[in-house]
């Protein structure tokens, strides 16, 4: 497995022809407001691919993957190939501006799920199976577009605003950890670029607890992936 095109701790987005070698081209990404983040499309935009070459779509989401899937898709359209098999991961929400972590017992057993779930993908990709294209997530409603384009649009603006407190240790782990390289240490403080795509991850991963914004995460539980280990996340 390659994860040439993983955008997490490369300071800027790329991507690439993809090499001959693979059979196979997978593309795995959160769905923010029933989109993938924009730098999962900045990603996959540019990407080139052989004929030969299959491609498979992963959307993770909480319950709501809304048009994850339709806005991978239309990448890999524009790119004239179409895609062999779609699938959708459903995990614990994360979006601690609007609620902290979920139940322990709620999290196992979609963890356990989604295990059983990444098997079954493992052996159609092994077979080659080619399955029918998901529809949009069945929660997702055409009203609320307007309301969900406003949230995205607003991205940068409320990461910019995301606040660090004296708690700080400058151990530069929400450096480490943001997908788009937004966060850098300036005379010993930690300030907020302005392109957040907005993954919590560096609310959620900070030890100290030092990072917020207005507040709202201040009373939260901070979630992680059970099987995500901190030293694993930072040794890169
Ligand atoms: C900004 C943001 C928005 C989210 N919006 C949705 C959503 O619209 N629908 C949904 O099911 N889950 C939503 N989630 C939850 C994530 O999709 C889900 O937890 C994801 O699979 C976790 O991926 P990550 O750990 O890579 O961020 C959101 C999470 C964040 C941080």
């Amino acid at each position: 497995m390659d994860n040439r095109f993983c955008a997490f701790n490369d300071k800027r987005i790329f991507a690439a022809e993809v090499s001959d070698e693979y059979e196979w081209v997978g593309f795995s990404a959160p769905s923010y407001f029933s989109h993938v983040p924009p730098y999962v499309e900045e990603c996959m935009k540019d990407v080139s691919y052989n004929e030969k070459q299959k491609v498979f779509l992963i959307a993770g989401c909480g319950g709501n993957r809304g048009l994850a899937i339709q806005d991978m898709r239309k990448h890999v359209h524009n790119s004239k190939k179409e895609v062999d098999l779609e699938y959708m991961v459903m995990l614990s929400g994360s979006y601690i501006l609007s609620y902290g972590s979920f139940p322990m017992w709620y999290q196992k057993f979609f963890i356990k799920q989604s295990y059983k779930k990444i098997h079954k993908m493992a052996l159609d990709i092994k077979n080659g199976r080619k399955r029918k294209p998901l529809g949009k997530g069945i929660f997702y409603k055409t009203k609320y577009e307007a309301a969900v384009q406003h949230s995205i649009a607003n991205y940068a603006m409320i990461g910019k605003q995301f606040k660090v407190s004296n708690k700080c240790s400058a151990c530069e782990a929400c450096i480490k950890i943001c997908p788009v390289g937004n966060i850098s240490l300036t005379d010993g403080k930690i300030t907020f670029g302005d392109h957040c795509n907005q993954c919590m991850g560096c609310i959620q991963w900070c030890q100290n607890h030092a990072i917020d914004y207005q507040g709202k995460a201040a009373k939260r539980k901070r979630y992680h992936h059970l099987d995500v280990k901190r030293q694993e996340l930072f040794q890169r």
